[in-house]
């Protein structure tokens, strides 16, 4: 089995990923050759987007899994899910089914404001922690507040899924962004790798030069985990947190 992807903008003209058909047939065909055999898409879920309902998305990746199948790979597969801004409403959204859930499982992809205070961040995910569903925070690499000593390891703690894009792994060394990603990979804090791909150009996949790096630095087993293992945990439906909550 290849890698799983559980952040991409596949879905063309519903936000600022893919254009058209062609062009979200070509992001899984380079994603292909990256060894990626499941896609998530995740299109931004936003209230400008109306004319699209979650049946729409979901249909769409039905029928690009269907095409990728016959000319990419018959072991590819698409699954619907969104990429939720967080903000006041988003719980009741979540908890009511008008958002969709990776593969609709019990996961939610949320995002938030770069420059969000670590307070609001925290408090916003254990909200979302104590629901049914497991908040997994998208591209970590990008808010500020979690360059803080301490905070990876809080939200680690709180049952967050920690999900880091591979774009900046690859980064020049001497890049902050990309200096702080190799450290948290080495030291173990992240859950899940995403490609958060928006086009076939300069926002494709950007898995190759991540991987030669990983591969050199991070053992294989945890380079297995948040490739594949982890995301299959989100695919497998899991019912780790039924399980927890009987525990309480
Ligand atoms: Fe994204």
């Amino acid at each position: 089995m290849g890698y799983i992807d559980i952040h991409a903008h596949i879905v063309p003209g519903v936000d600022d990923g893919s254009k058209d058909n062609r062009e979200s047939v070509e992001m899984l065909r380079q994603a292909y050759a990256a060894g990626i055999t499941t896609v998530i898409a995740t299109p931004h879920y936003s209230k400008g987007f109306q004319a699209y309902t979650t049946e729409d998305i979901k249909r769409y990746c039905r029928a690009l899994e269907k095409h990728a199948q016959k000319n990419i790979s018959p072991e590819f597969k698409v699954y619907a899910g969104q990429e939720i801004f967080y903000n006041e409403r988003s719980l009741e959204m979540i908890q009511s089914g008008e958002v969709i859930a990776l593969a609709d499982s019990n996961y939610i992809l949320l995002e938030f404001m770069p420059g969000i205070t670590y307070s609001s961040l925290f408090q916003a995910l254990r909200e979302v922690a104590m629901t049914s569903y497991f908040p997994v925070l998208a591209h970590v690499e990008r808010y500020e507040c979690l360059r803080e000593e301490d905070t990876m390891e809080e939200l680690k703690a709180l049952g967050v899924m920690l999900q880091m894009n591979y774009a900046h792994i690859a980064g020049k060394w001497y890049d902050a962004d990309t200096k702080w990603c190799r450290k948290m990979l080495k030291e173990n804090y992240i859950d899940v790798l995403g490609t958060d791909m928006h086009n076939s150009k300069d926002r494709g996949p950007r898995v190759d030069a991540a991987m030669e790096w990983m591969r050199k630095h991070l053992d294989e087993e945890y380079l297995e985990q948040i490739t594949t293992l982890n995301a299959q945990a989100i695919l497998g439906f899991d019912n780790k947190k039924e399980e927890q909550d009987e525990r309480e």
